[in-house]
């Protein structure tokens, strides 16, 4: 079988090795791919980037099965488009993508459906968010409704900032069109988790639970990025959380899903806050996550290819999904500088490393793998518990380097 897989990141390295394992496939092309998925076993890395491009590439080379990683694609059609084409693809509908493509619509869902959401208020008119902005409670969460990657949400402690937040994306537009609307929403204390999951539109299975590390400081500070690392599973995720996520989350999501006739088959990603009052959703994501994927695919016992085949041909209710026993630990080393300007183009070793190198913003230049972004690749590896996991990874790292390699030290601690 063939197959595609789009996007260009540590997570997309990370599904190529892990549907490369499978003796279904005999060969995945990636677009664009990147130094990691160019070197992984059945990989080859195909420059291709709009979706005419991708169908045209689909059609002439057959192949059987596409799988989209990030985001924007999905938002864009890219499902709709191959469907109406005839070939297989592993993704939402534009209209389902709208779940994260959209916050006001997701919330809107959320709150038709009974998931249990944090308090919210939705606005396209600025003076009415600025109205709204003297009278509410602090800290408030002002979100930019459209895609901002990964920059559109920010929590204000005061009115000030919530002022001066509405005023950038609002007048200032500073996310071209995504922050005209914006959501604004009850700040919720607590930590998160991710649980990333798959669904044919029949059923949704959750994959084991994962923890995201947002910030690039150690102790959790500084700005957000798109992830410095992950432990799965998440320790926070008790079994009576995971019945809370169960109950008011899964099973409402899905019939929301049905009533609403959405053509939804791929990953839905539930982002929770868990909190000492309970637990609540703050967003779904279309797509795996990243760093997440990575460590949760290193757990994996089951055949992804497989899960994938099962959820394009809705046959998802008669899969098990198996994961192996223990923990694991993904920490991202990252450019100097990032999540802000960072140099590029410095040589890679990564020779030494012992466990699994998911590469994400590093590319092949003259023979050498050369950084080419922020986050440049990862480390991970499994231990029978979370400690040997987090050792394991830590002790790989000083194998592997760049000029300016940054990460956190701190990936796994718990501080609250
Ligand atoms: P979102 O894109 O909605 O998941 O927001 C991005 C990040 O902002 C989340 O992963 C949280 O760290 C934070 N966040 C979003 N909404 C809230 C909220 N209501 N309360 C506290 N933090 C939030
Ligand atoms: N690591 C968070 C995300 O992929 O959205």
């Amino acid at each position: 079988m063939k197959v595609l897989v789009i996007g260009n990141g540590g997570r997309e390295h990370a599904i190529a090795w892990k549907m490369g394992l499978s003796p279904l496939v005999s060969k995945i092309y990636c677009a664009p791919g990147n130094g990691g998925t160019h070197l992984e076993n059945k990989c080859v890395n195909v420059n291709l980037e709009t979706i005419d491009e991708l169908l045209n590439f689909a059609k002439e080379e057959n192949i059987d099965l596409t799988v989209v990683g990030p985001e924007a694609k999905l938002v864009e059609g890219i499902v709709d488009v191959f469907k109406e084409n005839g070939l297989k693809i592993f993704g939402p509908s534009k209209y389902a993508a709208e779940l994260e493509g959209s916050k006001a619509f997701s919330k809107a869902f959320m709150k038709k459906y009974g998931v249990k959401t944090a308090a919210y208020e939705v606005f396209d008119k600025v003076e009415e968010a600025l109205d709204y902005s003297k009278k509410c409670d602090y800290p408030v969460v002002v979100k930019a409704d459209g895609l901002a990657a990964g920059k559109g949400v920010v929590i204000c402690n005061t009115q000030k900032e919530a002022e001066d937040t509405l005023k950038e994306f609002m007048i200032n537009d500073v996310f071209k069109g995504s922050g005209k609307k914006v959501v604004m929403e009850e700040f919720l204390d607590g930590v998160e988790a991710s649980i990333l999951s798959v669904t044919d539109g029949n059923v949704i299975i959750p994959f084991i639970s994962a923890k995201d590390h947002k910030q690039i400081f150690d102790e959790d500070k500084g700005p957000n990025t798109g992830g410095m690392g992950a432990i799965v599973p998440n320790p926070y995720c008790t079994e009576s959380v995971l019945e809370e996520f169960n109950e008011t989350m899964l099973k409402p999501t899905l019939y929301g899903i049905k009533e609403e006739n959405m053509d939804y088959c791929g990953v839905i990603f539930f982002g929770l806050m868990i909190t000492k009052k309970g637990t609540y959703l703050l967003e779904y994501n279309v797509r795996m996550g990243d760093p997440e994927t990575q460590a949760v695919l290193l757990l994996l016992e089951s055949d992804l290819t497989e899960i994938i085949l099962n959820a394009v041909n809705g046959k998802l209710k008669e899969t098990e999904i198996k994961w192996k026993k223990g923990s694991s630990c993904c920490v991202v080393l990252a450019s100097k500088g990032y999540p802000s300007n960072y140099e590029t183009g410095k040589i890679i070793n990564i020779k030494g490393a012992e466990n699994k190198v998911f590469i994400a913003g590093a590319k092949y230049e003259e023979d050498s793998l050369k950084t080419s972004g922020g986050r440049v690749m990862s480390i991970v590896s499994t231990g029978n518990t979370l400690d040997e996991a987090i050792k394991n990874t830590y002790a790989d790292i000083k194998n592997v380097n760049f000029d300016g390699m940054y990460c956190r030290k701190d990936i796994g601690t718990l501080y609250r």
